[in-house]
């Protein structure tokens, strides 16, 4: 018979044998017992609807700007994007009073964009005589609905904008807020205007959109978009439905089967619109359904949406607890939006074009000559 203690060393026995990688040598689908076991752009997690214990998944998107160019239009990248981004399990009450509401991710805003989100919707409401980000009903905020006042996320935003001189931002808006220019006020104040892309400058008959290069070189990186059409002419803040396209959100978004337009939007096939924004989370999260959302449905609703679309690729995929998966997750939907929108194959690693370098580590690396980490480096 075992004692209590010889079962337990007989598990961490078993729990040594079973973890053959550690140190940041393990690669995605390892078992792991920590982020600092994976590689890189990898975290251990344990999706355990899907597999017992903890596995090395992906926590990043590949970056198309970098792995391929940025000489194609706006339209034909796609990006990552965090439904209700700024709705965080675990941010503290900043109204005193304990909050009452649901949570859609689950790190922070500069987290997100580090992670390779470049698109972020947002709720803003007017509360306290400021803008605040609140997750709330019927247009209004209240002090168990607010999370924290717009600034501080515009502000991570800029910092984000400004120590990454190549990256494009979208910010899609659910806009509850009636102050007399009160957003305008908000871009101005956290510095956000000078990454400003003008209204003026959006194709509205369904055209290309400027080519990424030239967005990045007049500083066009910060492109906004409201749900109040008023703003447009009042506050040169572009109308999301003049310009994009969606599917139904919540639920009835989430079926391979069929794929149509939320009530605002065009119909999805509509071309005089030349964004396309795939959503595909639940109307209630719930954060322990996602990974396996993330790991299954995903891919049979970006082809049943991409038919809808009139054989258009989403530009935005917009998730809840955007890093929960078994493995590839959004990630790997995201590679593969871009690879589809860029060179027409199914993962945008693929469309890299490849220089004499790339061509001379190959060759080193297949005569077992190039060192470094396993699992790092995907060709
Ligand atoms: C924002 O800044 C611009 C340029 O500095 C200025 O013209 C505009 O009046 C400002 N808007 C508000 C609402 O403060
Ligand atoms: C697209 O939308 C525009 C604006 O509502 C409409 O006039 C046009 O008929 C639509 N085109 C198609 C093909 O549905």
């Amino acid at each position: 018979m075992h004692s209590p203690g010889s079962t337990f060393l007989l598990l961490c026995v078993m729990f040594q044998a079973a973890a053959a990688c550690s140190g940041g040598q393990c690669e995605l689908g390892d078992r792991c017992s920590s982020s600092a076991d994976c590689g890189n752009e990898l975290y251990c997690y344990n999706c355990w609807v899907e597999f017992a214990g903890k596995r090395c998944v992906r926590e990043t998107v590949s970056d198309p700007f970098k792995i391929v160019d940025t000489s194609l239009p706006f339209n034909k990248y796609a990006f990552l994007t965090t439904h209700n981004s700024f709705s965080i399990h675990g941010e503290p009450s900043h109204t005193g009073v304990p909050r009452i509401t649901l949570y859609n991710q689950e790190d922070s805003v500069t987290d997100q964009l580090n992670n390779g989100v470049r698109a972020l919707m947002l709720d803003v409401y007017d509360f306290r005589d400021e803008v605040w980000l609140c997750h709330s009903k019927g247009g209004k905020c209240f002090d168990f609905t607010a999370f924290e006042p717009a600034v501080d996320t515009m502000r991570e935003i800029e910092a984000f904008l400004s120590s990454h001189p190549s990256a494009i931002v979208t910010l899609i808006l659910e806009d509850y807020v009636g102050a007399d220019h009160g957003l305008s006020k908000l871009f101005n104040s956290t510095g956000l205007t000078k990454y400003w892309f003008p209204v003026s400058s959006m194709p509205r008959r369904g055209q290309d959109w400027p080519r990424v290069r030239d967005m990045i070189e007049r500083n066009h990186r910060l492109l906004v978009f409201t749900s109040d059409e008023s703003k447009e002419s009042t506050e040169g803040i572009a109308y999301q439905w003049n310009f994009m396209v969606e599917n139904q959100y919540g639920d009835g978004g989430m079926s391979s089967r069929s794929c149509h337009s939320r009530s605002e939007s065009l119909a999805l096939g509509n071309r005089t619109r030349s964004l396309v924004l795939v959503n595909y989370f639940h109307t209630v999260p719930l954060g322990v359904t996602e990974c396996a959302e993330h790991s299954l449905g995903l891919a049979g609703v970006l082809r049943a949406c991409h038919a809808a679309a009139g054989n258009r690729w989403a530009n935005f995929l917009a998730v809840d607890y955007y890093k929960r998966s078994d493995g590839g997750g959004v990630f790997e939907a995201t590679d593969m939006l871009n690879g589809m929108l860029i060179c027409g194959r199914d993962d945008v690693r693929a469309c890299r074009r490849r220089t004499l370098k790339d061509a001379l580590q190959g060759l080193l690396g297949k005569l077992g000559l190039m060192p470094g980490r396993r699992g790092t480096r995907r060709t």
